[in-house]
């Protein structure tokens, strides 16, 4: 079924310059841009939207780097859109991800991976919603 994911392109790759090329990837694999925005968060902000991770050791150091410098949060639709997303990014590890994924072609490190991606429908939908309401979502 059509459905939608929730994305974001990190400080790192939207600094670097790869916001066109990132976007561009994203239109030609078929995914349509429901919302988007380019903002900055801050620290506080970042532990809230990544509190799943806040009994990780990376935890401190993620916030601050997520809120180092803009990013770009988008909703995306299409068809099996959580799983053909995770499949375009690759691996949160860009060392170990494939050829011709976003993070493999744009990632920096471990930490500085370009970009988000949910991991199940429900996380979409909250995150989705962590950015945008709903009159913004097209
Ligand atoms: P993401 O999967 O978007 O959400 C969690 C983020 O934490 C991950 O991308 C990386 O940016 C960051 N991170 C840093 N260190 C690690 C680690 N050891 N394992 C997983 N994620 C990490």
């Amino acid at each position: 079924a059509t459905n939608r994911t929730f994305t974001m392109i990190k400080p790192d790759a939207v600094e670097a310059g790869y916001t066109g090329a990132i976007i561009k990837m994203i239109e030609e694999a078929g995914f349509r841009i429901v919302s988007m925005s380019k903002t900055q968060l801050t620290p506080e902000r970042a532990g809230q939207f990544y509190a799943v991770h806040s009994q990780r050791p990376f935890y401190n150091d993620l916030c601050a780097y997520m809120s180092s410098g803009a990013i770009v949060p988008m909703v995306l639709e299409k068809e099996n859109a959580v799983a053909d997303f995770r499949k375009l990014i690759g691996a949160t590890n860009p060392a170990q991800a494939e050829e011709g994924t976003i993070r493999k072609l744009f990632a920096k490190s471990l930490e500085a991976n370009a970009i988000h991606g949910s991991d199940s429908d429900e996380n979409a939908q909250i995150e989705g919603s962590f950015f945008f309401s709903g009159t913004e979502q097209f």
